[in-house]
């Protein structure tokens, strides 16, 4: 099955639309799935790629399960593994155990005879979804009749669809991480007066105020689902971010309470968190980074230090199991892991591997030429940040 991204302007992947009213995982996998309690899956999943040696390439992102991250080459943020497909030009095959907008990325990167899998098809990203290409061409026209467009830059996370991604290549604009937002946004302000910065708000607002000297009032927020975003042509002349309204449904749901909470509980506890937070949290926090700055910033910690964490769970747990020296605390008091990097599990990539192996390439992720080509203009801005 080969999935290609065009320009419909509809989410990718809406769980179980159609496609396998039967199974509650929603996107059917041709052949035989193994089963979860099947316990020769380990031993599969290494037999396939013990098979398929130096052809293929398992590409691992932190906020995978630990049955998963096992087999991975490498495991990074967004920004890593972009670079790290790109960086591997004689893998035929790159097995992306992440969600689909860094498949799509690692298609852009790669070159057209390297073939990108994602193991299972609905690991998309709600935030990524919250910004369609029909709604950010919408948003561009009414910027045109405010009669702003010229002074605006648009800059769109990784976490966005290719043809997102594509429309900030067209337009003059760039693509940034979590790790290298504030360097886009400069890189941004040397081109433009404004920036239009996609989807996350949060990262937007967080990077602007917290790095770059910006004030709350500088930022606006543009809702899609109001004509022109639900602002006044004066609003947006006056505004130096225009902040499309998305955000993380996992980093979502820590809130200022929550730091609150743990500095009770444990004296001395050093907050990190992901700038995907909101910024009453992040603001309340001790330190604010991507993930790779998170597990760095661990590393680095004496023992004996005591840690909350806000990020995604998977992580938080490796990190706790990794650094047993140090206190490292969840910051929620509730669950919190992300459903849809978790679609990626043993069964999936044991179905995906032995396929690979069998000479049958599944879940092919291909983006199409002209939205490649314009992303990747967008990618390699990034790329090119100093
Ligand atoms: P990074 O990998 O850039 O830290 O982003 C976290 C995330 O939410 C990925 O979806
Ligand atoms: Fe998307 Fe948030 Fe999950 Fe990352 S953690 S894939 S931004 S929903």
């Amino acid at each position: 099955m080969v999935v290609t991204t065009t320009q419909t302007g509809l989410p990718l992947f809406v769980l179980g639309q159609g496609r396998d009213p039967h199974s509650e995982r929603g996107v059917e996998c041709p052949g035989e799935l193994p089963a979860a309690s099947d316990p020769g899956l380990v031993a599969r999943a290494r037999a396939a790629k013990a098979a398929l040696g130096d052809r293929l390439f398992v590409l691992g992102h932190h906020y995978q399960r630990d049955e998963v991250i096992q087999f991975a080459d490498v495991t990074g943020d967004s920004f890593k593994l972009a670079r790290e497909a790109a960086a591997r030009p004689h893998a035929e095959y790159i097995v992306f155990c992440g969600v689909h907008f860094m498949a799509e990325s690692a298609d852009i990167l790669t070159s057209d005879d390297q073939r990108v899998v994602l193991p299972d098809l609905a690991a998309g990203c709600s935030m990524a979804d919250m910004a369609t290409f029909d709604q950010v061409e919408e948003c561009w026209e009414a910027l045109e009749d405010a009669g702003i467009a010229d002074d605006v830059v648009p800059i769109t996370y990784m976490n966005s669809s290719a043809d997102i991604k594509a429309f900030c290549g067209r337009n003059g604009g760039a693509v940034c991480t979590s790790s290298n937002a504030r360097k886009a946004l400069e890189w941004a302000f040397q081109r433009g007066r404004k920036v239009l910065f996609l989807p996350d708000q949060h990262l937007g607002r967080n990077t602007a105020v917290l790095e770059m000297d910006m004030g709350l009032d500088d930022c606006v927020v543009y809702n899609p689902h109001r004509p022109n975003g639900g602002l006044t042509a004066q609003q947006l002349a006056d505004a130096k971010m225009i902040l499309w309204r998305g955000h993380c449904s996992v980093h979502g749901r820590f809130t200022p309470e929550c730091v609150d909470d743990v500095r009770q509980r444990i004296p001395g506890v050093n907050v990190l968190v992901h700038p995907e937070c909101r910024h009453e949290v992040v603001t309340k926090a001790d330190h604010v980074g991507s993930t790779e700055y998170i597990i760095r910033k661990l590393r680095e910690a004496p023992a004996g230090s005591a840690w909350a964490i806000g990020t995604e769970l998977n992580l938080v747990k490796r990190l706790a199991q990794e650094f047993p020296d140090k206190q490292i605390t969840f910051l929620d008091r509730t669950v919190c892991y992300c459903s849809t990097m978790n679609r990626i599990d043993l069964p999936h990539l044991v179905w995906a591997l032995e396929s690979l192996a069998a000479g049958q390439v599944v879940n092919q992720i291909t983006v199409d030429a002209d939205t490649a080509h314009w992303a990747k203009v967008a990618l390699d801005r990034m790329l090119a940040l100093p």
